[in-house]
């Protein structure tokens, strides 16, 4: 059943777990994604970027997406999101192609610019019924961070964000609180106490980007203080990569499918990995 992430992530906040929110880029991705929730009955968003809609065609893959879920996986709650809009247009696009989630993420952008264009975005998708994040702080990637790293240029103040929500009238929040996309290097502890403070001042959903590598008490340890969801990346082009490398080393193989199909089982077991971590299993 396909549903808002609004749904998704206010189910989530009042039992006090999360929800992964999980990238995807092509057929076998999204089966995996989508197999992995429904044998663990686990609500799901699936979310793909300007750069996947460029590569799989945008409109192509949301239709695959929507098909699958609705047709295969009726009996779990699925969300397909754009992840990381990077301009009104972009997000014009994803809603007029159908996406109920959207994300603007303006946190590139001083204060009012952000400002500026999320609450246009939220203007442009409040009467379709479509959820928007908004993001505020920085989740850096790679490319950005150089040497040692201030921490404190990144990361969200809770009092911004409290008048970010108001200004903008935003659905969900991603949140910086040390945390860092892919291969970045991340604040050696998260700032936890940053994290309860943005939670116990701000009513809505709070998301962390990033944080696919957090294991060993972080993800439990944030949810503890108010995430409800987490975008999951890099976890799945290891999970992918590694396995397809491994099966095309094997070598004498030409059958696409006997390439591919490990690649997804591995993707899926990531995924199932990480939604036992998040604690959604059973809350479909
Ligand atoms: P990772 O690449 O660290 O998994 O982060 C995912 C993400 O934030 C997607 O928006
Ligand atoms: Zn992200």
């Amino acid at each position: 059943m396909i549903v808002t992430t609004k749904t998704i992530l206010e189910k989530a906040k009042q039992g006090g777990y999360a929800v992964g929110a999980f990238n995807t880029v092509n057929l076998e991705t999204t089966r995996a994604i989508l197999a992995a929730a429904d044998e663990l009955s686990s609500p799901v968003i699936i979310q793909m970027t300007e750069k996947t809609m460029e590569y799989a065609g945008g409109r192509a893959l949301f239709q695959l997406v929507h098909n699958l879920a609705e047709f295969y996986h009726p009996r779990i709650p699925v969300a397909i999101h754009l992840d990381h809009g990077k301009s009104f247009e972009i997000v014009e696009r994803a809603i007029e192609i159908g996406f109920p989630s959207v994300m603007y993420d303006g946190s590139r952008h001083t204060y009012t610019d952000n400002v500026r264009t999320t609450t246009k975005v939220v203007a442009f998708a409040r009467g379709k019924g479509v959820t928007v994040q908004g993001e505020l702080g920085n989740v850096p990637y790679l490319s950005e961070v150089h040497g040692t790293v201030d921490w404190d240029e990144y990361m969200t103040d809770p009092d911004e964000a409290v008048r970010f929500v108001e200004d903008t009238g935003i659905d969900t929040l991603a949140v910086a609180i040390g945390n860092a996309h892919g291969f970045a290097v991340e604040r050696p502890e998260p700032d936890y106490e940053r994290l309860s403070r943005i939670a116990a001042k701000v009513s809505i959903p709070l998301i962390l980007h990033g944080a696919s590598d957090w294991e060993d008490g972080r993800a439990e340890e944030v949810i503890r203080r108010g995430i409800s969801c987490f975008n999951v990346d890099t976890a799945i082009k290891l999970a992918f990569v590694g396995e397809l490398s491994k099966v095309i080393g094997e070598g004498d193989k030409t059958d696409i499918r006997s390439i591919l199909e490990p690649a997804r089982d591995a993707v899926k077991e990531t995924v199932k990995h990480k939604i036992r971590l998040f604690g959604s299993e059973g809350k479909a």
